[in-house]
């Protein structure tokens, strides 16, 4: 099925069960695929372009040192202008491949096939490719969209029942940027998963992308849930996954909401976020670990009043609300150790009482 996206998106999105070889670039084309999925690709009957590359990139791979062997070879090929590049993989291979072929040549073509739900659900949309830095994650890449996004839910019958887990935060951060709580609710039950809830959420994205390619201003709000995720995946040294930072990022966002003097969200929906999220409390680093990683932010900027000798740190903090879309707020990263303590008592107290 070809999703419904803004007229003149530069991606078109499909999402399907199975892989369809139709979809693949009518004209010259390599993969990057990642290891893992190799017979999976090719027992669905996909083809194996001959100067495919399948990889293994963990997670502490993600820099741009990666991408030398895959340019290198694209050039011995060689790969010209007019080829394009299809990425296979979970959020790490595919942000990887994207800035490689952002790269190659000045930039190719790629088309992006996400394998792993938070893939699926956010970071295969919106162009952002990207590599990690030792000061952080994501702090080199570039805006390249794919021309094709293609998601086959074949390919998450194999990911373990965390990864899906994983996945199933940048859903409902998608809802709660809406303010959507009954679509939230029903994604934090038990149960599957369901086709429809990721059509949604990428129609969603896909509008906020295509009005806000550079993340000038609406684009920010996808970071619902990211600044105190960030900093908390860090802090646990990448024990916790990124969609299970997120997760523990979204309940501290409403906390800090109602904090901020934001409309309260109901017992029902913390409650419930805290009796999903309990499991993750061990993970949790004390407040001290977090502070310096959330003034480290990649979204952080000095406020206009600072002074040489007092620099003033401020970052954006996306806040949901009840029945409303979220706000931006530029915070002093202090403004999070309220919420942090808080957020460890109620994951504790779940802990205690389950
Ligand atoms: N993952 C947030 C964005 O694409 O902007």
């Amino acid at each position: 099925m070809r999703l419904a996206t803004p007229s003149g998106f530069a991606t078109e999105v499909f999402l399907l069960e199975r892989p369809d070889r139709d979809l693949l670039p009518e004209g010259p084309w390599t993969l990057l695929g990642d290891a893992c999925l190799r017979n999976a690709w090719i027992t669905a009957g996909m083809p194996e372009p001959a100067h495919a590359l399948w990889v293994t990139v963990p997670e502490e791979e993600k820099i741009l040192r990666s991408l030398i062997p895959w340019l290198e070879h694209w050039a011995r090929v060689p790969l010209h202008r007019d080829a394009t590049v299809v990425a296979l993989g979970g959020g790490v291979l595919t942000d990887l491949t994207g800035l490689a072929a952002s790269l190659y040549l000045r930039g190719v073509a790629w088309q992006v096939w996400p394998t792993t739900l938070l893939a699926m659900a956010d970071a295969a949309l919106g162009g952002k490719t990207g590599a990690d830095l030792a000061a952080g994650k994501n702090l080199v890449g570039a805006f390249h969209f794919p021309r094709r996004l293609v998601a086959c839910t074949d390919f998450l019958t194999s990911l373990p029942e965390r990864q899906l887990q994983n996945g199933r935060w940048e859903l409902v951060k998608t809802a709660l940027i809406q303010g959507e709580l009954a679509w939230a609710m029903d994604m934090l039950q038990d149960g599957p998963l369901k086709l429809a809830w990721v059509e949604r959420a990428l129609a969603f994205k896909a509008g906020v992308v295509h009005r806000d390619p550079r993340e000038a201003g609406e684009r920010r709000l996808l970071n619902l849930g990211h600044t105190l995720g960030h900093a908390l995946e860090a802090a646990s040294g990448y024990q916790l996954l990124h969609g299970e930072a997120v997760g523990l990022g979204l309940l501290g966002a409403c906390l800090l909401a109602e904090e901020q003097g934001l409309k309260p969200f109901p017992a029902s929906l913390l409650d419930t976020l805290t009796r999903r999220l309990a499991p993750l409390a061990p993970m949790v680093a004390p407040w001290p670990d977090c502070l310096p990683l959330l003034a480290r932010d990649k979204k952080a900027a000095r406020s206009s009043g600072h002074t040489e000798k007092a620099p003033t740190v401020e970052i954006q903090c996306i806040l949901p609300r009840p029945n409303e879309p979220a706000v931006q707020r530029a915070l002093p990263p202090q403004a999070w150790a309220a919420t942090h303590a808080r957020l460890l008592s109620m994951l504790h107290q779940e802990s205690l009482r389950a």
